[in-house]
């Protein structure tokens, strides 16, 4: 591939990829409604490699300006949370389907949609719906569409491991959302950006489903234990009921950053775990790594000396 666009491209995944790919001599695009941002993060990356176009899923216009010559795209937008015009059905449905639209007018050859582990068109979720929704719309406008479900991702600057460790520097506990018995199997970011470089370079992957998952299935309650364990705090552990939670997550979805969303929550009563009925890390050659090897790298609290 010559020319990726990648919309999403600022984000926790999205500059994993951008860097990959650009590291393999790749000309990306970073299509975002922020370019500002993708400036400050790309500012070392080879500039003649990485350009910034101003996109908003939701405008077609400017989607399809940013898949002009292209040869082929990665959609790794997101929505947590529903803000103003930024609903889970405008991003992850109709935005996607845009993105898919305009990419086969275009006559991009390959279209990778980052969908998530659990996405269920039938779901009781709005966000799981959406998502299991927005899939479907993609095979449908892009019938080669590849479409990869990460598990819960982790790496520096994650939502997983980096909220935990932040609540236990705040609090003196440490909430166990529904009991804490929902089971996740997180996968490093790197390995997840290295899949897509990966389904991107070979096209006996144009229109399978691949679940991305790490080595290992922990429940809430044991990831808790080893972000206290890595970071050397005690904390008691405390069950919260789901209806307390969406509260909260509710009230949290108020600031600009919430910790906890809504679909987070809804995402914490079913395990997240992949089905093994769909090709995964291994099928693409990647040995995932283990959340105890990399986490400890960027959650490690300094000893004091002596
Ligand atoms: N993080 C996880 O643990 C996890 C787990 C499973 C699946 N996933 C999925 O993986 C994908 C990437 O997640 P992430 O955590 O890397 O996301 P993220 O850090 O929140 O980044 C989101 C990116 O999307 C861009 N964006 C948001 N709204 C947009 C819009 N309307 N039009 C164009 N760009 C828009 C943002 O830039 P601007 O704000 O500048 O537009 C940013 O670059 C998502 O599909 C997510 O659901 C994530």
């Amino acid at each position: 591939m010559t020319t990726v666009t990648v919309f999403g491209g600022t984000g926790f995944l999205g500059q994993r990829l951008v860097r990959r790919l650009a590291a393999e001599g790749t000309t990306v695009r970073i299509a975002v409604r922020h370019p500002d941002r993708a400036r400050t993060a790309f500012g070392a990356v080879g500039s003649e490699r990485v350009n910034v176009f101003r996109a908003d899923v939701r405008d077609q216009g400017s989607v399809a300006a940013a898949l002009v010559g292209a040869d082929a795209v990665v959609n790794a937008v997101s929505a947590y949370v529903e803000m103003g015009g930024m609903t889970f059905e405008a991003v992850h449905e109709h935005g996607a389907q845009t993105v898919a639209r305009e990419a086969a007018a275009a006559g991009v050859a390959r279209l990778v949609l980052v969908s998530g582990i659990g996405a269920d068109a039938k779901s009781g979720s709005a966000y799981i719906r959406a998502r299991g929704r927005g899939e479907r719309l993609v095979q449908e406008a892009f019938p080669g569409a590849t479409i990869v479900r990460p598990g819960a991702m982790f790496g520096p600057g994650d939502a997983l491991f980096g909220t935990l460790a932040h609540l236990a520097q705040l609090l003196p506990m440490l909430p166990l959302i529904g009991g804490g018995r929902v089971r996740l199997q997180p996968v490093y970011v790197e390995d997840v950006a290295e899949a897509i470089a990966r389904v991107l370079a070979d096209t006996g992957t144009a229109g399978l489903t691949y679940e991305l998952a790490g080595p290992d299935v922990y429940t809430m309650r044991e990831l808790s234990e080893i972000v206290l364990r890595i970071t050397g705090r005690r904390r008691l552990l405390v069950p919260v009921p789901f209806a307390v939670a969406n509260v909260q997550a509710r009230l949290f979805e108020l600031l600009p950053n919430p910790p906890l969303t809504t679909g987070q929550v809804d995402l914490l009563k079913a395990d997240n775990v992949a089905s093994g009925t769909l090709p995964g890390l291994c099928e693409l050659g990647i040995e995932p790594k283990a959340v105890e090897k990399i986490v400890p790298t960027y959650l490690a609290r300094p000893q004091p000396a002596g």
